[in-house]
Order: structure tokens, then sequence, then C-alpha cells
């Protein structure tokens, strides 16, 4: 047997702050498990030593988008390197909480940067990587932004006014539709076990991709 027919997937998790995404880590490892695939659980910015340190200078200190965008993919190329690419290699499936689509999301259509300036770095860094499978949760930007109202010490991210929001939403609404194979759109304003059911139907539908 190839080590490609190996290979394990890639699923990533998207959507603005407040979404509630993170949530929802917990039932997708155990959809996963019940299916008896190994999962690796990990996140962007971050997933390495070298990127937590990285995520902790992204979200709260302020500097250039470009400078951002540099090392958001410096903080990538380390998690490919020593944990996404090794996992999928040795055919476990690894769950990122947030990946590239981010980073056009935030940097490009929210920040400004040129999105050919991130296609190349996305090249770049990640060669021919591209997540199989891309949860978003959509949510409107005013329940976004009560939910981070009401939620711990926001992040700079976090505290952008709705424009800013209201660009991230577009934008990966717009990725998601320009993506249909790759991409889930969940209805995240709803219930929480009734997006719960929604992730898990999403899921299974993948399954029967494969
Ligand atoms: P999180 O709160 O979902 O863990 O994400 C951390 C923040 O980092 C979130 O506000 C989005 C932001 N971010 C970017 O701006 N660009 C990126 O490429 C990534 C991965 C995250």
């Amino acid at each position: 047997m190839t080590k490609t027919k190996n290979r394990g997937k890639f699923i990533t998790l998207e959507g603005m702050d407040g979404a509630g995404k993170s949530t929802h880590i917990p039932n997708i490892i155990a959809a996963l498990k019940r299916h008896h695939i190994e999962v690796v659980s990990t996140r962007e910015p971050g997933g390495t030593r070298l990127g937590e340190e990285l995520r902790a200078l992204l979200l709260f200190e302020s500097m250039h988008p470009e400078t951002e965008t540099l090392l958001m993919f410096a903080a990538r190329r380390e998690h490919i390197a020593t944990v996404i690419e090794p996992a999928l290699e040795r055919g476990a499936y690894v769950l990122s909480d947030r990946f590239t689509d981010a980073t056009y999301a935030y940097q490009s259509s929210a920040k400004g940067v040129a999105k050919v300036k991130i296609k190349q770095l996305e090249k770049w860094v990640q060669g021919s990587l591209q997540p199989d499978l891309t949860l978003l949760f959509d949510v409107p930007v005013e329940v976004s932004l009560k939910r981070l109202a009401d939620a711990r010490e926001p992040d700079k991210f976090e505290r952008e006014d709705a424009r800013f929001f209201e660009k991230l939403r577009d934008a990966y609404l717009s990725r998601a539709a320009e993506n249909p194979t790759r991409f889930r759109v969940i209805d995240a304003n709803q219930a929480l076990e009734k997006v719960k059911s929604e992730v898990n139907v999403k899921l299974e539908e993948f399954f029967a991709t494969i």
C-alpha cells in the first residue's frame, strides 16, 4: 500500500470571532473517534511552541497588516512542518481551529493586504497542502458582537468594529461559495444542540464522499 493511500485528512474550522466554532471541537473529535480515527487537534495561530509564542504577539501587539501576514505564515510553516504533515503522513486526521482562509478573511479582506501577496505566501508555505474539509461557522455580525461583549477580555481582533466583522463575514461566505466542495457552511445562529447536530450531519456527508 502506498503512503498516499494511508494519508489522513485535514479538517479546518473557520468563522468570525464569536461564531462559536471552538465550542464544537470536543464533539468533532468524538465524531471522528467513532470512525476509529486518530485525531490531532490543533489551532492557528499556534499549534507549536514557536507558534504559541507568535500567537501571543499576534493577538495583543499592534503591527502593520503585512507584518501580521508574514508572522501568521511563519507560524504556519512551523505548524505544517512539525505537526500537520507528520500527522497526515502517518494517517491521522488533523483538526485545526483556523488555517489560511482566516488570513484571506482577516489580513486581506478586512485589513487590506493584497490577495496576490497572500497567494504567493500560501504557495510557498503550503505547496499543494489544502484542507480536505472546512466547516464555516456562520452567524450574523450582531450575534457575533453580542457574544463577544458577554465574553472574556477581548484580544485586538475581537475589539474591531461592526464594519470589520461585516468584511470578515462577506469574505468567508465568498470563499465558501468559490470552494463549494471543500466548504460546508454551518448555521451557528441556532441553539447549541441544533448546531451540534448540523455539524454531525456535515461530517457524515464528508465521510460519505471519501
Ligand atoms: P481564535 O480566537 O479563533 O483562536 O483566533 C485567533 C485570532 O487570530 C482570530 O481573531 C483570528 C485571527 N487570525 C488572523 O487574523 N489570521 C490568521 O491567519 C489566523 C489563523 C487567525
